[in-house]
């Protein structure tokens, strides 16, 4: 079977785990899908050529032009782990212009920018994967675009920022202090490029976004949600929080209310020590996913990290291959619809935390 040609945009802790992961697992998983996915880089773009890498691969792969990804015929498929919004946008809107399917774990991207690149997506039937977006090694895209296709979305609650779900836990049991807390979250790979996103709320704003795009079928304004990040969480805060028999989280929630409204919130909150979200700690996310016939199901594991992340993409990748083979744009159902009724963001006097 015809060895398909990967272009990986982004060699650092995403991009180098998908290396690692292809090196150690690939001939494995061509094994599994009886020899019909041989999946091999063949370039690796990044910024700078002269920095040190960990990962095993030949420097006469690298490059820093985004646009031979494109242009070069050997690349088969896109996978975009370059982060931002910009320059992202760009290669991945030309890969799907030019017909070669995109893998992204970008949820900025996706929230932000989603509507043109679904809309392009569909014009030219080329596949966006993006299951690495929401939630790290967890696989609630898939969950919520196949497994509960034949479900009514009722609600998606969780923790969803292994960063700030770090920071939390190590500033309540080692007592470290917010700067300290951040500091090992981003040496560890956990937190963005640009962490803001990370502490202030968005980056599970952003996963927020793209599971009720997914669940509801309708392109989501992400300036409608309500987002509040930890950055004013204290320790304090956490001792009153322990005192009382909650423990402090950042807590994403999605539900669709009667009248069809959907509501979209991030924000820090005060979780009953005795509620299984309690027990989600450091780097872990976990969703509960309600759906009308499922039930509540609750999915749990690494939210971030190099291989965790390498994992989802690694997924996606394979699907991206078989669906090459097979035809079809995608097995779940995307986004299509203009914009859902939201719940009007709250005024000002709405509480910084919410018990729950
Ligand atoms: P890193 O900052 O570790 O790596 C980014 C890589 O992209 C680097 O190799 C960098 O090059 C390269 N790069 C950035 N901009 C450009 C550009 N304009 N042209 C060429 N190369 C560029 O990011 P992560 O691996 O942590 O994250 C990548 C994506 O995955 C982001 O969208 C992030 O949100 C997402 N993600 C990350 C997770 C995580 O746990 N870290 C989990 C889930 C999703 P150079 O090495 O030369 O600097
Ligand atoms: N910075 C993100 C987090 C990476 O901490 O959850 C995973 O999306």
């Amino acid at each position: 079977c015809k060895t398909l040609g990967i272009g990986l945009a982004g060699f650092g802790t995403v991009g180098s785990g998908v290396w690692n992961i292809l090196a150690r697992n690939g001939e494995l998983i061509t094994d599994r899908t009886h020899g019909s996915v041989n999946l091999e880089i063949r370039k690796v773009i990044v910024r700078d050529l002269n920095k040190f890498r960990e990962a095993d691969a030949p420097d006469e792969i690298f490059d820093t032009d985004l646009a031979l990804l494109i242009e070069d015929p050997s690349i088969d498929i896109v996978v975009e782990l370059i982060g931002g919004t910009q320059a992202a946008f760009h290669l991945v809107a030309a890969a799907l212009k030019a017909g070669k399917p995109v893998v992204t774990g970008n949820k900025a991207l996706l929230a932000e920018r989603g509507k043109e690149l679904f809309a392009l997506s569909a014009e030219h039937k080329t596949p966006i994967h993006f299951e690495a977006a929401v939630a790290g090694a967890i696989p609630v895209i898939k969950a919520v675009q196949e497994s509960f296709i034949g479900n009514r979305i009722e609600s998606l609650t969780g923790i969803i920022n292994g960063t700030s779900n770090y920071i939390l836990q190590r500033m309540t049991e080692a007592g470290l202090g917010y700067p300290e807390a951040l500091g090992e979250a981003k040496e560890l790979g956990y937190a963005e490029a640009d962490e803001t996103l990370d502490v202030n709320g968005w980056d599970a704003a952003h996963k927020a976004i793209l599971l009720a795009s997914l669940s509801y079928g309708t392109l989501i304004n992400y300036e409608d949600v309500y987002v509040r990040g930890i950055e004013m969480v204290t320790p304090l805060d956490i001792r009153f929080a322990k005192e009382l028999g909650y423990v402090v989280k950042l807590l994403s929630l999605v539900r669709q209310h009667e009248d069809g409204s959907i509501e979209i919130r991030t924000q820090p909150s005060f979780i009953s020590a005795k509620h299984i979200l309690a027990s989600v700690n450091g780097v872990f996310n976990a969703i509960a996913v309600k759906g009308d016939a499922a039930g509540e199901s609750l999915f749990y594991g690494r939210g971030a990290g190099q291989e965790p992340t390498g994992s989802s993409v690694v997924a996606d990748l394979v699907e991206a291959a078989r669906l090459m083979e097979h035809g079809g744009t995608h097995r779940g159902f995307l986004p299509a619809e203009e914009s859902p009724k939201l719940m009007p963001i709250e005024d000002t006097a709405t509480p910084y935390y919410v018990r729950f």
